[in-house]
């Protein structure tokens, strides 16, 4: 009788001995969001466990983070000023730059990688300049200031830059202006495939970046079309993207495993907001083993074919990981 597979579940170590994929530190990326002031840790009621905070903050909580064995952060920056055209984040002043320089101040080797985008620097809300005409972004003025936008992140001393505004041609800009400034060594993580998606919701109270009109679908993905999706990453790959991004992640395995079958290229996934608040809120309700559906959402990112894992559960991963 055939029982080879059962025989192979026996234990927890020929479970493991035997497991396809696993998890460390080492795949996350954390994200931080930085606001004005001092002593400010704010907790979002969209997202327990995620906080606004200032500089001094953040720079303690890589100390924290540290700890459990996880050196990778991506920054996102809530400024106090905002106008039409994201004017703050366009300075060496700007409260990107001020965070990324006190984090390697204290953390040398920490890694620092950076949002590049204007929702959060712009009163509108969308991800770049507007154009009157049509009432989306205009592609291309918005890639002259991404341009700009990275070299502040750059000369702060930001180790990726990771374009999330999904403007067509951003890859090729962003490579050009960094090689012409000396950055020639700076990756850029695209986010290469980056849906429209409705699981963004939390993360914009985060980021205080709600649209004040309109939507993203002008320039974010269909969530229904894949074909699509995969040519956005190879594009990218093209471009001279170092990295490449799907997300959200959970509702989109399957195109993670597209991409991952036409690219030799890492692959990240945003493990978003909106999926982030799903886990903890049934986990609080007493709904689900909330540490047990986490691991396991986890580890799905990583048989779909991610390499690397973006996500707000990075901290309680790793103390998970380090029980072991
Ligand atoms: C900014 C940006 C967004 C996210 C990352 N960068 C929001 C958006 O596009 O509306 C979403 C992250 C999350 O939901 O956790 N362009
Ligand atoms: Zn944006």
């Amino acid at each position: 009788m055939f029982k080879r597979f059962r025989r192979l579940r026996i234990n927890e170590t020929l479970r493991n001995l035997v497991a396809e994929t696993t998890l460390s530190s080492n795949d996350f990326i954390y994200p931080l969001f930085v606001k004005e002031g001092e002593n400010i840790k704010n907790e979002i009621e969209s997202m327990p466990g995620v906080f606004q905070m200032s500089i001094d903050e953040i720079v303690k909580e890589c100390g924290e983070i540290r700890k459990l064995g996880l050196n990778s952060i991506i920054l996102f920056a809530i400024p106090d000023t905002k106008d039409s055209v994201g004017s703050e984040c366009l300075c060496d002043e700007s409260i990107i730059s001020r965070t990324i320089q006190a984090v390697k101040k204290e953390y040398p080797d920490m890694f620092v990688a950076t949002d590049l985008c204007f929702c959060e620097y712009t009163d509108h809300g969308h991800c770049g300049i507007m154009d009157p005409k049509t009432q989306t972004v205009d592609n291309d003025k918005t890639l002259e200031i991404s341009a700009l936008q990275a070299i502040v992140h750059a000369k702060a001393g930001a180790d990726m830059i990771a374009p999330s505004g999904m403007m067509d041609g951003i890859i090729e800009t962003l490579r050009e202006a960094l090689d012409e400034n000396g950055f020639e060594n700076l990756p850029i993580m695209a986010y290469s495939t980056k849906f429209a998606s409705a699981y963004y919701g939390p993360f914009r109270d985060v980021a205080e970046s709600t649209p004040s009109y309109g939507d993203r679908r002008s320039y974010q993905m269909n969530p229904a079309n894949r074909l699509e999706a995969i040519e956005e990453s190879i594009q990218d790959e093209k471009e001279g993207a170092d990295i490449l991004m799907v997300k959200p992640a959970l509702a989109y395995l399957d195109v993670i495993r597209d991409i991952r079958n036409e690219t030799k290229l890492p692959l990240a996934v945003y493990n978003v907001s909106g999926e982030y608040a799903m886990l903890k809120n049934a986990g609080a309700a007493g709904l689900i083993d909330y540490e047990r559906v986490m691991m396991e959402t986890l580890i799905s990112f990583k048989r779909a074919g991610a390499d690397i894992i973006i996500t707000y559960h990075a901290k309680e991963a790793c103390e998970v990981l380090n029980r072991k």
